[in-house]
């Protein structure tokens, strides 16, 4: 049977009922089988496939199954469209409602026209009257080309209603297939990108670029989710196919709030919060060595859990979200493992990115800081080292929700001041033991201010190695930040977890105001 064209209704309720059944067959047939078949020999599921498992089992509401194109050339008057090409609707992730589109790639590849884009629109507009989180898997060969400028209309009031949301809900993006061109700049517009490794995404793909520059690249190295991640830091998580990308969606939702009037919900609190001696073994007193900061974070948060976002892009730096005592928390740490935990312009990137989404959704941030500088170079400086760096510094002073900054061992100069110390506003600042809170590294300071003694000893190495030493004991500790109430306390390792829990619970009630203005100029 074909859609609802033509048809001729019945005579009775039960005929009526017959036809809607067969009608929504073949609306959920999508592209029909072969195209289904082709679809899952890559490995990839339907639209409606990913709806259902991302969503709670039998949870998805369709709306708009009937909805069709208007477009009369090039054949589309005869063509069958299911859904025009994507499924959308609401539902609910573990018992919380949503809003969420599937782009069916099986249907004229997924493209985009106009009722597509105003189908995905009102899913959005609806999310934002609700207040939902909104999700959306791309897979699509970009505008329909039959529908010439309409599509990229349609593509406009995307972009338009992704900023709408922005600050808002949750928005994010599930890359499952292709999406290629301006089309790309919807899930860039959405606060996080999980792609699957069956997917690619660019601007230009590989013919053009190699018609225009020259260049050879394959799909994969351009456009694929592991490029995404390490190189262009345009995505947040890779996951290695669908069900992958489901499952992670569902955990990041859990840490969120619904919107951004709301906190998000305490989940499985862990409320020990007793001594943990296990920290005082993690970070060496030897600044020069190194340690991965992700086990000072798995011996702090609830249960040893955490998410973290971008794991492979500036790996200097790990952002992620976690709970203490049930409370979601965004964590931002240095990590000393990696270019010695130095700040540069991707990881100055990251965590702006990242404290400013946190900020928007009421998400308290807990800085774990060990971090000997911004990274030195030309390269770092003609990237503009500067105005990314001072994204952080922005996004940081801009941020009201709870902050709570703990040196581990080295805090530096600027970047110190980058991981949000006291004057950036962090409400309650700890230091361990170990903590170097000064405006450089003794070695470099020593070789500055007593060059001259240095260069008149007869050992000069021995007296560097003394002056050194005198700077180190007179400078580089948390006591000295301590006094000046920089610090709020110097604390053992081991009490870390209670003290970021009590500090949580305080300042949860926290409120604080900005001068009113249209808004900030974010250094871009
Ligand atoms: C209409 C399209 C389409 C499109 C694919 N199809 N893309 N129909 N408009 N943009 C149809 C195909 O005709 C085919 O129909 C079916 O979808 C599956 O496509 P295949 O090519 O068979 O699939 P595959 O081999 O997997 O290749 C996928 C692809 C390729 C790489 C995405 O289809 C492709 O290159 N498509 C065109 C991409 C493109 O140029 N898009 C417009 C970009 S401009 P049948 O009936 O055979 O199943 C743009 C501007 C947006 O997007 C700007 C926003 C600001």
């Amino acid at each position: 049977m074909a859609e609802n064209n033509n048809l001729k209704l019945a005579s009775t309720m039960e005929g009526r009922v017959e036809q809607l059944a067969e009608q929504r067959q073949v609306i959920e047939a999508g592209g029909g089988e072969r195209r289904v078949e082709k679809q899952h020999s890559q490995g990839k599921q339907t639209a409606r496939e990913r709806l259902n498992n991302l969503l709670d089992p039998h949870s998805f509401d369709e709306v708009g199954a009937f909805r069709k194109h208007r477009t009369t050339l090039f054949g589309m008057d005869k063509a069958v469209v299911p859904a025009d090409g994507v499924v959308t609707g609401r539902g609910t992730i573990l018992g919380r409602p949503v809003h969420a589109a599937s782009q069916d790639f099986t249907v004229m590849g997924g493209s985009a026209g106009e009722t597509q884009s105003t189908k995905v629109v009102e899913t959005m507009e609806q999310a934002l009257l609700t207040g939902t989180p909104f999700l959306f898997f791309y897979d699509s060969g970009g505008a329909r080309i039959q529908e010439g400028i309409d599509s990229l209309s349609g593509y406009g009031k995307m972009f338009f209603a992704n900023v709408k949301l922005s600050g808002v809900v949750p928005q994010i993006a599930i890359i499952a297939g292709p999406c290629a061109g301006g089309a790309s700049y919807s899930p860039a517009l959405t606060d996080f990108i999980i792609m699957t490794k069956k997917a690619h995404m660019f601007i230009t793909g590989p013919q053009v670029i190699k018609s225009v520059t020259g260049e050879d690249v394959t799909a994969d190295e351009l456009g694929g989710a592991e490029a995404h991640m390490a190189i262009s830091g345009n995505i947040h998580f890779v996951a290695e196919d669908d069900d992958a990308a489901e499952l992670i969606a569902k955990k990041l939702l859990s840490f969120l709030p619904q919107n951004n009037t709301e906190e998000a919900s305490f989940v499985n609190p862990n409320n020990d919060v007793s001594p943990n001696t296990e920290l005082r073994d993690i970070v060496p007193i030897d600044g020069k060595k190194g340690y991965d900061v992700r086990d000072v974070i798995a011996k702090i948060v609830d249960w040893g859990d955490y998410l973290e976002v971008k794991a492979g892009y500036a790996t200097n730096l790990v952002t992620a979200f976690a709970r203490v005592n049930g409370r979601s928390v965004g964590i931002v740490a240095n990590q000393p493992s990696v270019m010695s935990g130095c700040l540069d312009i991707n990881a100055s990137d990251k965590a702006a990115e990242f404290v400013n989404f946190c900020d928007s959704f009421n998400i308290p941030l807990v800085q774990l800081v060990d971090v000997p500088g911004f990274l030195p170079g030309v390269q770092q400086e003609y990237g503009g080292i500067i105005r990314h760096g001072a994204k952080m510094l922005y996004a940081y002073s801009e941020a009201t929700v709870p902050k709570i900054t703990v040196v581990l061992r080295k805090a530096y100069g600027g970047s110190y001041l980058a991981m949000c110390n006291r004057d950036l506003g962090a409400d309650a600042v700890y230091a361990w033991p170990s903590a170097e809170i000064a405006v450089m590294g003794a070695e470099g300071a020593a070789n500055v201010i007593f060059r001259k003694e240095i260069k008149a000893a007869d050992d000069p190495d021995a007296m560097r190695a003394e002056k050194i030493e005198e700077y180190q004991n007179a400078f580089n500790t948390p006591y000295v930040a301590a006094a000046r109430g920089q610090v709020d306390d110097v604390i053992d390792p081991a009490d870390t977890r209670r003290k970021i829990a009590s500090a949580l619970e305080m300042y949860a009630t926290k409120r604080q105001t900005r001068p009113a203005k249209k808004h900030g100029n974010f250094p871009c």
